[in-house]
């Protein structure tokens, strides 16, 4: 019988995934931040006490600024702590799906990323996610079946996520500044879920072929434009904000620690032929994320 380990089981992700087991029917097992996943003998003997026919690592060191000062923990969990996790996968013989980043990429590009096009990370954060993804793909040399799925720009219930913070400003502020000069696919947790699900094969698909791919709701914008999106939809269902306006500033008017590629668009071609259908559109998804996040709470 199929039996999951969910690493990361609380984070944003996590709970979209722990949601859309529990709504197949499926046996799972949920780990987060008491099962350290950079703990190999902690992580090896629960695989071996457990023994999931598949495993999702959801888990990850997210905070992509303080890892420019955090170099060590962000390494630890996203380099060490996914190549602990595959090869306790690997030992185990369960397939491993590992959640990775738009932002491997060095964002110079102007067309869609595909998922062997040449990775550039430019951060801490976006550095040790590729030195995960390479531990993890390495199994696959050993018999094992790893997929490695990189997102980007994630919303979704319970947690800190970009739409959020828009809303909460945009609820005291007359005006936010919002960069306009990146540009990437937004994608909703509930939708990475399912489609992570599916490429594993659960819920009566066919398992798919292990490896790379990419999965981002259909459509690209920058984070104005996500910004305006957010504004007008909040506003079409009845939600009360303050702000006016949405200013468009740049990168260099605004600075961060780290570093952020100005393009990431991924192409998921490749998911949406293994699937059979392609992601819904972003701001569909966003309208949805909204009525459920905010509902009745004007
Ligand atoms: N958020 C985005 O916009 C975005 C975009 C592209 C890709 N991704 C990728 O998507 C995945 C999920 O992201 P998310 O936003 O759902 O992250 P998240 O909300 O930060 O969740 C990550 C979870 O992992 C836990 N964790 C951290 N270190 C751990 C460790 N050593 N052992 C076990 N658990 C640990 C965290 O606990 P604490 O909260 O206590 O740290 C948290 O519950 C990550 O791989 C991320 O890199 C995210």
């Amino acid at each position: 019988m199929t039996r999951v380990w969910l690493a990361g089981a609380r984070g944003m992700l996590g709970h979209a995934l722990a949601r859309e087991l529990e709504r197949r029917g499926v046996a799972c097992v949920s780990t987060d931040r008491e099962l350290d996943i950079a703990d190999e003998a902690q992580v090896l003997a629960f695989a071996r006490r457990e023994r999931p026919s598949l495993m999702i690592n959801a888990a990850a060191y997210t905070q992509v600024d303080l890892a420019e000062t955090e170099r060590e923990a962000a390494f630890r969990v996203n380099g060490l702590g996914a190549g602990v996790i595959s090869r306790a996968a690997l030992e185990i013989g369960a397939a491993l799906a590992h959640v990775s980043t738009d932002y491997v990429f060095g964002g110079e590009g102007t067309t869609p990323y595909s998922e062997t096009a040449a990775t550039a990370p430019r951060g801490v954060y976006a550095q040790s996610k590729l030195e995960g993804e390479e531990l993890v793909l390495e199994t696959a040399r050993a018999g094992g079946r790893p997929y490695v799925v990189r997102t980007s720009w994630l919303f979704g219930l319970h947690g800190a996520n970009f739409v959020k913070t828009m809303v909460n400003l945009m609820r005291d502020r007359d005006e936010v500044r919002v960069v306009s000069d990146q540009h990437g696919r937004p994608t909703f947790t509930e939708d990475l879920a399912e489609a992570l699900l599916a490429l594993l094969g659960l819920g009566g698909e066919t398992a798919t072929e292990p490896g790379v791919y990419h999965f981002a709701n259909a459509g690209e914008t920058s984070w104005h434009g996500f910004a305006v999106a957010i504004r007008e939809a909040c506003l079409a269902q009845g939600l009360t904000l303050r702000a006016e306006r949405v200013v468009a500033v740049t990168t260099a008017e605004f600075p961060r620690p780290a570093p952020r590629p100005a393009y990431s668009v991924l192409d998921t071609a490749r998911i949406e032929a293994a699937l059979g259908k392609p992601p819904r559109p972003w701001r569909t998804a966003l309208e949805e994320y909204l009525r459920r996040e905010f509902a009745n709470r004007g």
